[in-house]
């Protein structure tokens, strides 16, 4: 019988999860399909309980939902347990299982830009998004993860937990030249024309990775490319998170270079990857 996926949030018309894993079900010739479903802000529980007696297969999890669902799960992997936070749900014989593939997924995106694992890295911002990806660099062996956040002390505090250095944005913009990437997890560029931090001190070369992909070129990569630095959106962790949840589904590692170049197509852009 077809298997069906569905994709929640609220709001949720904008996701491009279906749109991602129908082209993936269908290359890899698998009979499944997903949905997204708009789970109203109250309604989560009873959500949940009808795509369980619906017979769901799986789903990703968008915003407002990333924490509130952890109590109506059955289990967590290691990364959602350290986060305390969901994007991806398995459901197996009625059982649901929390797993958490977004600082996984950035952490893939950034093992094809030839970022050494010794090298310096700076993490601008220290939310949800950011606590995700420091811990994720850690898991992968990156062992010189820097962190500057506006407040500076939920840069100490981030730091502190994932065994990063703290530094307050004047002293990541005096140190910026000597960093192998630049990742930002702020929310600066998403909905303003801010940057989250000066860029003058970059050295040629340097990847700068954030991981807004709307707008796809943010004023900080319009900055950075103008620059001479490398610059990657965040279409690439965007696909990567939804490949692990693919993966973690179907048992199958879809194809993500011409994902990565679709969706960019899609929203409108040329690959501003690389
Ligand atoms: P998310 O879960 O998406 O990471 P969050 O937990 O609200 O969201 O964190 C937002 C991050 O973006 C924080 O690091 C925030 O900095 P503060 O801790 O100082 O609030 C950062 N941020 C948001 N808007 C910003 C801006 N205009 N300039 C710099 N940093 C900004």
């Amino acid at each position: 019988m077809k298997k069906w996926y569905a994709v929640i949030g609220d709001p949720i018309s904008h996701s491009l999860s279906p749109y991602m894993h129908d082209i993936w079900f269908h290359e890899c010739g698998i009979d499944a399909s997903m949905i997204p479903v708009h789970i109203r802000v109250g309604e989560l529980k009873e959500g949940v309980a009808a795509l369980k007696r619906l017979g769901v297969s799986g789903f990703n999890v968008t915003l407002p939902f990333k924490q509130e669902i952890v109590p109506l799960l059955g289990g967590l992997d290691a990364a959602a347990a350290e986060m305390n936070a969901v994007n991806t749900v398995s459901c197996n014989d009625g059982r649901l299982t929390g797993m958490n593939t977004d600082g996984d997924g950035f952490v893939r995106g950034l093992a094809g830009e030839n970022v050494p694992k010794d090298a310096p890295i700076l993490m601008v911002g220290a939310g949800g998004a950011a606590r995700g990806i420091a811990f994720a660099l850690k898991r992968q062996g990156f062992s010189r993860l820097y962190i500057a956040n506006r407040t500076y002390r939920r840069a100490e505090e981030l730091a502190a937990a994932s065994g990063a250095i703290p530094l307050s944005i004047a002293e990541a913009e005096e140190q910026l030249g000597a960093m192998a990437a630049v990742i930002n997890t702020t929310s600066a560029g998403l909905q303003d024309d801010t940057v989250p931090l000066k860029l003058t001190g970059l050295a040629p070369g340097t990847l700068v990775s954030d991981i807004i992909y709307n707008p796809l070129e943010t004023p900080l990569l319009k900055q950075a490319a103008d620059q001479g630095g490398r610059v990657q959106n965040g279409v690439v962790m965007f696909v990567h998170q939804g490949a692990i949840a693919f993966e973690a589904w179907t048992g199958i590692r879809p194809d993500t270079e011409p994902m990565i170049e679709k969706i960019n197509r899609k929203l409108g852009g040329s690959y501003a990857h690389r």
